[in-house]
């Protein structure tokens, strides 16, 4: 297959138009089927629900090239159903898992020259979203939406590549107690700029949330997953439900059971228990497995034993086991590489 000529090995994670977006409305009740477009943009109503009121779910996953030159997506079966889930807690109507399915493979498939070749490191990024898109005034549920699911190439999201991030804890809460912190919507993100921002202004990679209630537990940054290393070489990640419930982090914990014959715990992590552990990694589909190597808290500092310089030991196993995977160089875990 032919590829666009494009220095893959360079690309950041940015926003680059493409050929072929898949779109579908709902309206009187129900989806209608999608087709392909051309257009990039939208032309919406000015009261449209998600101008107004922020009715948007949306998703992230990305598709490969192998080895042999054909294109792979990764689990792209649980994005639909978390995204059915975000669906229902905004009252958007669900897009059904099969018609998700069915966008995701025209979309790859009708921009297969945009799919990075392998061995780039790059991929491409798939953005699947639901809007409200019929005007509302009075605060309830739209009664029209589109579903649209476009896709960009990407390189790394950090942009030190694999070089070890410094968090700093946020004096923001990213997500209330029983919120909307576990589903994955546009507001979550909004409300997360401005500690964004802090962060680099203070130079900073990323934040770490703090559980909003008590603001002891780790929750996660604003888009990816903790997992970590004790000495004893166990994974332990986080267990909130205000968190986002990452597909990547759940491959791993699998990868590492299964496949590198680790124990895994899926626990409340107190910040306090930072110090006794060996490597931390934040872990999305953006990020993949990115190392931390510090946490800076008000005038605490804790370096990971893992340092600055490099990937943490078992960090790099799983690493490497997932992005094989995900390339089709080893054998993936049955259902989770959906070819083209
Ligand atoms: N947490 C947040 C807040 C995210 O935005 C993401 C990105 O999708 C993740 C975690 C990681 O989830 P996944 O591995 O499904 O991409
Ligand atoms: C992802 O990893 O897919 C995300 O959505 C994280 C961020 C780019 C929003």
């Amino acid at each position: 297959m032919k590829k666009k000529e494009l220095d893959w090995e360079k690309l950041g994670f940015d926003y680059r138009e493409i050929d072929k977006r898949y779109v579908a409305n709902y309206s009187d009740g129900k989806w209608e089927n999608g087709t392909l477009s051309s257009k990039s943009d939208i032309v919406i109503n000015e009261s449209a629900g998600v101008l107004q009121y922020c009715q948007q779910v949306f998703e992230g996953l990305k598709a490969f090239t192998t080895k042999d030159g054909s294109i792979v997506t990764f689990r792209p079966d649980l994005n639909a159903e978390r995204m059915m889930d975000s669906a229902e807690v905004l009252q958007i109507p669900p897009f059904p898992k099969e018609k998700f399915l069915e966008a995701v493979d025209l979309v790859v498939e009708a921009n297969a020259e945009w799919v990075p070749p392998y061995g780039t490191g790059a991929a491409l990024y798939l953005r699947p979203f639901i809007f409200a898109s019929k005007p509302v005034i009075s605060i309830e549920p739209a009664e029209g939406y589109q579903f649209r699911l476009f896709g960009t190439p990407v390189g790394p999201y950090f942009k030190g590549g694999v070089n070890p991030l410094t968090l700093c804890v946020s004096e923001y809460d990213r997500a209330a107690p029983r919120g909307t912190g576990n589903i994955k919507a546009g507001l979550n993100y909004a409300m997360s700029l401005r500690a964004h921002i802090e962060a680099h202004e203070n130079g900073f990679d990323e934040n770490m949330y703090l559980d909003a209630e008590t603001r002891t537990f780790v929750e996660e940054t604003g888009g990816a997953n903790f997992i970590f290393v004790t000495k004893d070489k166990e994974i332990v990640t986080p267990k909130s439900e205000t968190i986002l419930p990452s597909i990547t982090k759940r491959s791993i914990l699998y990868i590492a059971e299964n496949r590198l014959g680790l124990k895994v715990s899926e626990r409340p992590v107190k910040f306090e228990e930072l110090e006794e552990f060996a490597e931390c990694g934040v872990c999305g589909t953006a990020a993949v497995i990115s190392p931390v190597g510090k946490v800076v808290n008000e005038d605490k500092e804790i370096t990971f034993p893992s340092g600055m310089e490099e990937m943490g030991e078992v960090t790099k196993k799983l690493y490497d086991t997932l992005t094989q995977i995900q390339l089709g160089d080893i054998e993936a875990p049955e259902g989770w590489i959906r070819k083209i």
